[in-house]
């Protein structure tokens, strides 16, 4: 597994107005757009291009589209929702998949509420988006998902991770081809399962149910 943590102020200074309990929801949906779209650009550096030749108004030249099969972006909801306006503004032609996952409070355990995807995803490259890396239950259940229907490869995208979901991952996916893309690496999960010192519930901040 790939693990890149972001190391760029802007990122910081966005996360930090995240974080921050007084933060609204309407600034926190903004914010984790803007977020994405900047971890998109690392995430997406081995994104699948084929060469093309155009021609410029000056003389012909050779450049890149991206390839087929398209990019498959797969936002986990409910809080990966609020993550996929900024990926697709990166990536306008990817298709786009949904799963629906959540993780029972008391014992931490995710189960898949929805699905919408593909059944094929063969030689797809998946993006997965969702906002918090805890246990890594939720984002391990998905990559599980998307290998057994196919996937050639898998990056997932989040704002915050821990380091215990950052090893769950790396013991799960062996030698599959999975890079992780953070905005940040916190301390520690609290006895809660709770990212620290994270931003607290990621879906509740997005939706205003806090
Ligand atoms: C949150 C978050 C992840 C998961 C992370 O979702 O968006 O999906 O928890 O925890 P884990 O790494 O321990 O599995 P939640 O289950 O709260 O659902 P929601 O997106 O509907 O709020
Ligand atoms: N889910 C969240 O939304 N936040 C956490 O800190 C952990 C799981």
């Amino acid at each position: 597994m790939r693990l890149h943590v972001a190391d760029h102020p802007l990122i910081t200074h966005k996360l930090t107005v995240l974080r921050d309990e007084r933060t609204p929801s309407p600034v926190f949906r903004q914010l984790t757009e803007e977020l994405v779209t900047l971890l998109a650009y690392e995430a997406t550096r081995n994104v699948r291009v084929a060469p093309i030749e155009i021609k410029t108004p000056v003389s012909k030249t050779n450049g890149v589209k991206i390839d087929e099969p398209r990019p498959i972006v797969v936002p986990i909801l409910r809080a990966g929702l609020g993550m996929l306006d900024g990926m697709v503004k990166l990536l306008p032609t990817a298709e786009v998949g949904f799963l629906g996952m959540v993780r029972n409070e008391e014992t931490l355990e995710p189960t898949t509420y929805a699905e919408r995807l593909p059944l094929d995803l063969s030689d797809r490259q998946c993006f997965v988006l969702d906002p918090m890396l805890a246990t890594g239950g939720s984002l391990g259940m998905a990559i599980d998902f998307l290998f057994r229907r196919g996937a050639q490869d898998v990056t997932a995208i989040c704002l915050l991770g821990a380091p215990e979901g950052v090893a769950a991952i790396e013991r799960q996916v062996g030698d599959r081809d999975v890079t992780l893309v953070l905005g940040a690496l916190d301390e520690r999960l609290n006895d809660k399962g709770y990212i620290v010192p994270g931003l607290g519930d990621a879906g509740d901040r997005l939706y205003g149910t806090v």
